[in-house]
């Protein structure tokens, strides 16, 4: 983003080729249900089925959510999605999270919920996904780098975290924090990637929008490390960068919270950072977009395609303008 342009190139022969992920998706979309578990299903409760742990310890349970896909959104490879990552603590090169975060311990976690609400707590992250209903979303995510992907992430909206925490009336905001962790983050040693720990922040009307997703797996398992274990926001019509990974603490506030990448460079990222093909990047066009495994680049969508399910919390903004 502000360090490189994107030039970051994913070798041809880490992408699955286009049957495979054509099938797999097949299989994923025709079942409703995933089974397997995580060490044997104690980890995780009724989301896991331990009669498959011996071949996949990471698999979860869920049901089919919303998916609006257009005809020619196609899933991205599993090998797509957890190898071309951004994500900054391990380093800034596409390649660094998957090769640099093995050391990363994603249980036990513990995420602080606190502010502007009347139930603050901590909560044990293994306990609460026990038995919640986990469902899956495919969704588009677009990044502010002009390139785009289709993930199957699994998880829960957003609102029905938030609510157990009876926002008062004056929280107007969510702050989001990721976990600083230096010893197990290599990017973290170094503050001249990013000032730590990464923030992001909505406002509350968007927090609770329906697509707003709370992800803890993709591809039906838990998330891996470099994806944002164990526990990561998935908003589809901003850009990725929003997408805040590996959270541990949630807070309400008054105020419009400062964003890292807007502190680093109010002019090239804002707040708001919804996608759209009309507001270029100082630094590049944001009209078309290169979907990860395809060649020819194709246009971007205004909301990356979710206006219908979100326009309308943005209708007194000028959309040719940059927030
Ligand atoms: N969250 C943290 N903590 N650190 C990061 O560097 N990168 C963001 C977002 N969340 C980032 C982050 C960016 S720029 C993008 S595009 C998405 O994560 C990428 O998510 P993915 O690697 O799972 O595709």
């Amino acid at each position: 983003m502000l360090l490189r342009n994107a030039k970051d190139k994913i070798n041809h022969s880490e992408i699955t080729p286009k049957e495979t992920f054509l099938n797999r998706r097949k299989i994923i979309l025709s079942s409703s249900f995933f089974l397997p578990g995580y060490l044997s299903g104690k980890f995780l409760g009724n989301n896991v089925n331990a009669a498959t742990s011996k071949n996949n310890e990471k698999t979860l349970r869920y049901s089919k959510g919303y998916s609006k896909l257009n005809s020619d959104d196609t899933l991205n490879s599993k090998i797509d999605i957890t190898t071309y990552n951004n994500f900054y603590e391990f380093g800034t090169s596409k390649n660094d999270p998957s090769e640099k975060s093995q050391d990363f311990k994603a249980f036990p976690w513990t995420v602080d919920v606190g502010g502007l609400c009347l139930n603050p707590r901590k909560i044990d992250l293994r306990e609460y996904i026990k038995d919640i209903d986990l469902e899956e979303r495919i969704y588009r995510l677009r990044c502010v780098e002009a390139w785009s992907m289709v993930i199957p992430w699994i998880g829960i909206p957003l609102s029905k975290l938030l609510k157990q925490f009876e926002p008062v009336g004056s929280a107007k905001y969510i702050q989001f924090e990721t976990v600083y962790r230096p010893k197990e983050m290599p990017g973290q040693r170094s503050r001249r990637i990013l000032p730590w720990p990464y923030i992001e922040g909505l406002r509350l009307d968007e927090a609770m929008n329906d697509l707003t997703f709370l992800a803890f797996g993709l591809y039906g398992e838990l998330l891996p490390n470099q994806n944002g274990a164990p526990i990561r926001l998935v908003i589809p019509w901003k850009y990725g960068f929003k997408s805040i990974k590996s959270i541990v603490k949630i807070t309400f506030t008054k105020e419009e919270p400062l964003n890292t990448w807007k502190r680093m460079a109010p002019r090239e990222y804002g707040f708001f950072a919804n996608v759209n093909p009309n507001v270029d990047h100082p630094r590049w066009s944001q009209s078309r977009e290169r979907r990860i495994g395809e060649f020819f680049r194709r246009p971007t969508l205004m909301f990356n395609g979710y206006a219908e399910e979100v326009g309308h919390m943005y209708s007194g903004m000028d959309l040719n303008k940059f927030y």
